[in-house]
């Protein structure tokens, strides 16, 4: 089976009250993880690479290794760019073999967010691929760019029937208490996400796949491991993974994960160098971390997304 697109996952995860993983990918390592865990539960998938990912790891080096993972897998995968911030780069990927690209100009004007959305959605569509677009601000950091919970802002219901209509996207991402990275409320807050929002965003644009950003949950037990490890996490938390699930049964289709796995690969890590410091060789701590990856995934394909077994 070649990458397909979203289209096909949404209409199903819409109706079905599930919504698709969308998972960072950076290395071999993080693809095998996210796709071993995939196969066995037998779960669509969207792969994303983000600006920084595509300049770390090379987009042909990352493409290769998504085709590899659809070969192993023969599961349905999109590969999808994550947070595309001009017109430039959502082409280079449609013309490099994405079949899925976001272009995030949620932080200009409303009139030119529609602008160059339009504009990606036109060439997107031509080429067979589809397009998500945002409305709203999440706080949080992506790709070096650091917005202060001050500077993010709800999305506004009453701008988004007219966003969709005017730019013919496919998807739409929006904020309603997320945010990007593994600080994402205060220690001591009560974490609550605004499903009156997503519920009028639901009502106005009816059967729409919307997408949530910034979902990780940021597991205790692995920042534990990170602090007892010669780390420094604290205050470190996520979205409560029952608002998450609750929003997967609504409108959401797509639910972008990538802290959470950085999180298990890297207290794996810390935790092998600590019990293990004459080891050197990179497939002895990789080969857990893979595996700890692995299993964050199974978690949240079963326990979050409800998407196991509607591949
Ligand atoms: O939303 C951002 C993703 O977590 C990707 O992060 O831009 O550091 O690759 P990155
Ligand atoms: P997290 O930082 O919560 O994992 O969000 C990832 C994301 O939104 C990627 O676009
Ligand atoms: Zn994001």
């Amino acid at each position: 089976m070649p990458l397909v697109t979203t289209k096909d996952m949404f209409e199903k995860a819409y109706k079905g009250g599930y919504a698709i993983g969308a998972f960072n990918v950076n290395n071999m390592e993080i693809v095998q993880g996210i796709t071993e865990a995939a196969k066995d539960l037998n779960a669509p998938l969207i792969l994303q690479v983000s600006k920084g990912a595509r300049s770390y790891a090379n987009h042909t080096y990352l493409i290769k290794l998504v085709e590899a993972a659809v070969a192993e897998t023969g599961l349905p995968i999109a590969l999808h760019l994550d947070h595309g911030d001009s017109f430039d780069i959502c082409k280079s990927c449609i013309d490099g073999g994405f079949t899925s690209v976001m272009i995030d100009a949620s932080s200009k004007s409303l009139e030119d967010n529609i602008a160059v959305t339009r504009k990606v959605v036109e060439y997107a569509h031509d080429h067979g691929v589809v397009v998500e677009a945002e409305l709203g601000t999440l706080a949080g950091i992506e790709d070096e760019v650091n917005v202060s919970a001050e500077d993010s802002s709800y999305t506004r219901p009453e701008d988004v029937q007219e966003f969709v209509e005017r730019t013919g996207c496919d998807s739409l991402a929006i904020a309603i208490g997320t945010s990007h990275g593994a600080y994402k409320f205060k220690p001591g807050t009560d974490p609550k996400l605004r499903f009156d929002i997503l519920e009028e965003v639901e009502r106005r644009l009816p059967g729409f796949p919307i997408v949530l950003h910034g979902s990780s949950s940021v597991p205790q037990e692995f920042v534990k491991i990170v602090n007892e490890n010669g780390g420094n996490m604290p205050g470190a938390i996520g979205v409560p993974e029952d608002q998450l699930r609750k929003a997967a049964s609504m409108a959401v289709c797509k639910i972008n994960i990538d802290s959470d796995l950085r999180l298990a690969m890297t207290a794996t890590i810390r935790q092998y160098f600590n019990e293990h410091p004459d080891h050197f060789d990179p497939r002895q701590y990789l080969k857990p971390a893979r595996a700890a990856i692995k299993d964050m995934v199974a978690h949240k394909l079963v326990n979050v997304l409800g998407c196991d077994g509607k591949a």
